[in-house]
């Protein structure tokens, strides 16, 4: 049941889908404040309470204990200290002996979460504009809430099958010499590949949809070539549009009036990376279609898929911070600063970045209101994601296009998925993208995943290894880092052996994902779930904050300590230990119940399949193409007969149902040996363990 509550005068985010009318009683959970404009929620927390949600978040599965804060920033210090990050996912999840309920705060200014920090026993959420919709959502379960959720927010989106291969990255492949060098490298080597991120030196003078005509001659030949090697070739694209006369999209924008404007009216100037940009207005359905109409333009040239960037928005300087810094610094020029005057001046260079003043010098255009940008700082990056969402769709709607953003808000899960931003090469930050995992699939951002190996600092050989071993997991498996970093690519080092073995895991595991993917996604369900979704009543697993599920059959739990050579491992039922060494060197381990020591030396991948479910696996394959999900070979321990489901479909069609895609997979056992069947496929059960071991 979800029902909602209207405060102030809240504006249509496009987050919700469904109307619902808004009650006139009081809200239940909360006891609701106003003060000068804002809105606070406040209630206690007994000792019990769990606080799941806030989806792209700092810190633990569970919220409890610390500030929260929703700001769209571009910060790459993922530090625990940090409130959040580039996204606002403004949705909990309370769960304790005495409560079961999710709330929504739909408002797309900022809102800030106290979750038991101030005192450990009470929460006070805070809506600082106090325009919002809160929407109370009570079912039997965590797992029925997000359902619920997502009934409410509409369905997730779907990338193609081939999105879910392994993908190369790095800020600086400049040229097109350079991007065939990659994918070679990778071929030679027999490292599958299916894709590579040009970051923006592919862009003429970082102008988007421009390509440097000197270093990509011929885009389309180059995206024709990829093609036949199997590899799809994944431009950025940045909110700001370089300001520049001439610059087709520059003079547009400005002719049609479509960027955002100062109260003076003129366009608001902001800095990124091509220096002085204006920026799209996408909070306007004509400015949406103007910009999503412009990715044809990469389109014709053959690309099929596109990450969106800088899109908080971030903000390098505006003419008026920068002016106002310069000022401040004269003035402290030639003094003798003791300490309070030396950091005031760091201080005011330092805090020109994405300024909270600049957030509200400019303004959108709403129906026929003008509003400040700061009030609904939230949504920009969500509708550059919708623009080019629904571009892709009036380009072909008859297929999936890929698409991920860095900044994001509960809506924009229907257009594309998120990337988790510029994480650092930290054994902290392995753990973090775990973390994050089943808290964006509760917002509904199902295509998720980190820069595996991290971006910012340099890699070892070991952390992107063990990172492999978490990413071969998330949909999107995208190995990127910053420039001037170490070389990051898995062929650089000396262990490139052991990474191939390990990515091949991803592609024998790809029938399954897939299947797992799609379902979770046509059903409104989730792919990762923390364990105190699918075993409330064990206090121990509620409490596990290293170990997540993995769609309807398997648990995870990578190894992300450095020089460790296993774990810790907490099984809340009997599993079959899968530890991966490739796609067809793996051991079998039945495990019990309890407390484990599971030993992953660093080139172990372990998987956990729960007992009386199988899973699937094909042979090894160098791109998703020819992965030959025809014949699986199945890996389980059960006691009995068993059936499951698989889901397929040919993985680039928008139009998909789950009814179409479904296939029976029936195991049954007799004298102690499993056999299998699935329509139209070849089932191996010979991998099968049956009964107690
Ligand atoms: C931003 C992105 C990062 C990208 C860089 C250059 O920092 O988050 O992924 O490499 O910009 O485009």
């Amino acid at each position: 049941m979800i029902r909602r509550y209207k405060f102030g005068s809240p504006m249509d985010t496009g987050a919700v889908l469904r109307r619902l009318p808004a009650e006139s009683t009081p809200m239940p959970f909360f006891s609701v404040t106003r003060n000068e404009g804002s809105v606070s929620f406040a209630c206690a927390l007994d000792e019990d309470d769990q606080i799941f949600g806030l989806g792209e978040t700092v810190r633990g599965i569970n919220k409890r204990g610390h500030l929260y804060r929703s700001w769209n920033m571009d910060d790459f210090s993922h530090t625990e200290s940090k409130g959040g990050l580039y996204a606002s996912h403004n949705l909990l999840l309370f769960s304790g002996k005495k409560r079961l309920f999710g709330v929504y705060f739909d408002d797309p200014g900022e809102v800030t979460y106290d979750l038991g920090y101030t005192r450990m026993d009470s929460v006070a959420i805070t809506s600082v504009n106090g325009d919002l919709n809160v929407y109370i959502i009570e079912e039997s379960s965590l797992t029925e809430i997000c359902h619920a959720f997502r009934g409410l927010v509409g369905r997730s989106y779907l990338p193609p099958r081939w999105a879910f291969g392994y993908i190369q990255s790095r800020w600086g492949y400049a040229s097109d010499a350079e991007v065939r060098t990659v994918v070679k490298e990778h071929r030679d080597r027999h490292i599958p590949l299916d894709g590579v991120c040009m970051d923006i030196d592919y862009m003429d003078h970082f102008k988007d949809f421009t390509w440097n005509p000197e270093q990509f001659p011929d885009l389309h030949r180059l995206t024709d070539d990829m093609h036949d090697d199997h590899v799809r070739l994944i431009p950025i694209i940045d909110a700001g549009v370089k300001q520049e006369a001439g610059y087709d999209v520059c003079d547009e924008g400005l002719e049609q009036d479509y960027f955002v404007k100062k109260a003076d009216g003129k366009p608001f100037v902001g800095a990124v990376w091509p220096g002085r940009s204006y920026f799209p207005d996408f909070l306007r359905e004509d400015v949406r279609a103007w910009f999503g109409g412009k990715y044809a333009r990469l389109m014709d040239e053959g690309v099929e898929g596109f990450w969106n960037d800088m899109n908080e928005p971030a903000l390098f300087y505006s003419e008026e911070s920068l002016a106002e810094a310069f000022e401040k610094a004269d003035g402290l020029r030639g003094q003798n600063l003791g300490i309070d005057g030396a950091f005031e001046l760091t201080a005011t260079f330092g805090g020109v970045a994405n300024n909270a003043e600049d957030y509200r010098r400019f303004y959108h255009r709403v129906g026929d209101r003008q509003v400040r940008h700061d009030k609904v700082h939230n949504l920009y990056g969500a509708m550059m994601t919708r623009a080019a969402g629904e571009g892709f769709r009036r380009y072909d709607e008859s297929k999936r296009f890929l698409l991920f953003s860095r900044s994001s808000f509960i809506g924009a899960h229907r257009y594309g998925g998120v990337w988790q931003g510029d994480n650092t090469s930290w054994w902290g930050h392995l753990k973090l993208n775990l973390q994050m995992m089943p808290s964006l699939n509760m917002c509904g951002f199902l295509y998720t995943g980190a820069d595996l190996g991290g971006f910012s600092g340099n890699t070892t050989e070991d952390l992107l290894l063990r990172w492999m071993q978490l990413g071969v997991f998330t949909p999107l498996m995208r190995n990127h880092s910053a420039q001037h970093t170490r070389d990051q690519e898995a062929y650089r080092f000396s262990r490139w052996e052991d990474m191939r073995n390990t990515i091949t895991i991803r592609y024998a595991l790809l029938p399954y994902l897939y299947s797992e993917f799609m379902q979770a996604a046509l059903e409104d369900g989730m792919l990762f779930r923390p364990l105190a979704f699918d075993y409330p009543l064990d206090g121990m697993a509620c409490r596990t904050e290293d170990q997540v599920m993995l769609g309807s059959d398997c648990m995870i739990a990578p190894v992300y300590e450095q020089n460790a050579c296993g774990r810790h491992v907490y099984l809340p039922e009997d599993m079959l230990l899968v530890r991966f060494r490739s796609a067809q060197d793996y051991d079998l381990v039945p495990m019990k119940a309890g407390h484990h020591w599971v030993d992953a030396q660093l080139t172990e991948t372990p998987l956990f399949i729960r007992r009386n479910h199988v899973v699937p696996l094909a042979a090894p394959a160098e791109w998703t193409e020819a992965v030959d999900a025809s014949r699986l070979t199945l890996l389980g321990w059960i006691d009995g007969d068993v059936s499951a489901t698989i889901y397929d479909d040919d993985g680039i069609s928008a139009q998909v149902r789950l009814e179409d895609g479904l296939s029976a997979l029936t195991v049954r056992v007799q004298d102690g040996t499993a056999s299998a069947a699935c329509p139209g496929r070849e089932v191996d059960a010979s991998r099968i363990i049956v009964g107690e071991q």
